[in-house]
């Protein structure tokens, strides 16, 4: 089959690889219809990305269809259409019973990351129970594509975030993430989301949308000047919750600078870099930090709010290219080109 493989230097390539098999009794062979590129896909490549083993296949956002099952597996069977969680996870051990899927003793992020991900023709899906969901016949393939990943760190952020009803949150960075932890947070029914990032047309996005009720265009402002804007709209305070999704050199420091006092910080960007924590300038702030990994546990939930129509991630897809051009999605990606926000790769010479 084809893939798309990283080799832990930067460069990736589309090589042939043997089909995989079941190995493990939970396991199921899945054949990819859609996948996407992600953010952090770029990060592995910038080797940026720690616990990312080299030549590995890449992708970890996609659905596709069952094509065979381990021997264990009762749930699922060939033919089902699944959208897949970006985690594999077994269920039952410390972390998984509590919902930290990422940190499951067997598992977390390991598609595309330690062990062949989804940028390729076939994937082997461990603890395939767990792992996928079933797409209902009424959802297409494309509105449940990016419940693995993307979306599911959207509902991990905005709950981690302990939105409030009624309550301002701010979101740093509308990018896919951050336009999809839009997308969850509104169902939390804020007074305002407030959508900070550097780029006018995806502020425009999200307030054409309704994501966002208040953006802030922060490419000509000092950190200063983000915290005022916030204070302006939150009677002095600051934002209730903020979440940083976007990763830029300055945006940790503005997402504790614009939260008020009290508030949870919570970070879903993936940094490049080290970040300096001055807990002498937010002494008597009180913030609460909340990090990491999404705990993509809950495609079911997600789903069922695709299939009512709560969440709609149409807007995020740009473009579509076969996996034979994917080197070039890759490019347009990074490049963001015509201001590309999610590419989807449909399968090989499916153009
Ligand atoms: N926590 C998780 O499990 C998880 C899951 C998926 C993705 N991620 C990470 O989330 C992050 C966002 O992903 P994405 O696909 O939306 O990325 P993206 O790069 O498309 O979006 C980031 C946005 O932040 C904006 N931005 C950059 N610098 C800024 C600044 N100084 N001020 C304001 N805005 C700024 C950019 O203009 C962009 O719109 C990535 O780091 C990705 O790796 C984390
Ligand atoms: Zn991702
Ligand atoms: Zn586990």
């Amino acid at each position: 089959m084809k893939a798309l493989v990283h080799d832990g230097n930067g460069t990736i390539a589309i090589e042939d690889r043997p089909k995989p098999e079941p190995i493990d009794p939970g396991d199921a062979i899945v054949r990819v219809t859609r996948s996407t590129i992600c953010t952090s896909d770029l990060h592995i490549i910038h080797s940026a990305v720690p616990r990312a083993l080299p030549d590995t296949v890449l992708g970890h956002e996609f659905v596709g269809v069952v094509e065979q099952v381990g021997a264990g597996v009762t749930k699922l069977a060939a033919g089902d259409r699944v959208a897949v969680s970006c985690e594999t996870f077994c269920g039952e051990c410390f972390y998984c019973k509590r919902g930290w899927v990422n940190n499951c003793v067997q598992g977390g992020w390991e598609l595309g990351c330690r062990m062949d991900g989804c940028q390729a023709e076939f994937v082997r899906v461990p603890f395939a129970e767990q792992t996928c969901s079933v797409i209902p016949d009424g959802v297409a393939d494309e509105d449940a594509l990016f419940l693995g990943d993307i979306v599911a760190t959207g509902q991990w952020g905005a709950e981690i975030a302990e939105l409030e009803r009624g309550c301002t949150v701010a979101v740093i960075g509308a990018g896919p993430v951050g336009l999809a932890t839009m997308m969850c947070a509104k169902l939390a029914e804020p007074g305002c989301i407030i959508a900070i990032d550097i780029d006018a047309k995806r502020l425009a996005l999200a307030k054409e949308r309704g994501l966002a009720d208040e953006t802030i265009d922060a490419s000509t402002m000092d950190l200063d000047a983000v915290e005022a804007a916030v204070r302006k709209m939150t009677e002095g305070r600051g934002a209730d919750a903020v979440v940083e999704a976007a990763g830029g050199s300055n945006t940790f420091e503005m997402a504790w600078r614009i939260a008020r006092p009290n508030a949870v910080v919570v970070i879903s960007a993936m940094y490049e870099g080290p970040q300096t924590l001055p807990l002498h300038e937010m002494y008597g702030k009180n913030l609460v930090f909340k990090t990491g990994g999404v705990d993509a546990a809950n495609l079911g939930e997600t789903m069922k709010l695709v299939e009512d129509g709560r969440i709609d991630t149409s807007c995020l897809i740009s473009k579509r290219y076969a996996l034979n051009d994917i080197l070039e999605a890759y490019r347009a990606f990074e490049a963001r080109e015509d201001d590309c926000l999610k590419m989807v790769i449909t399968p090989w010479e499916e153009r």
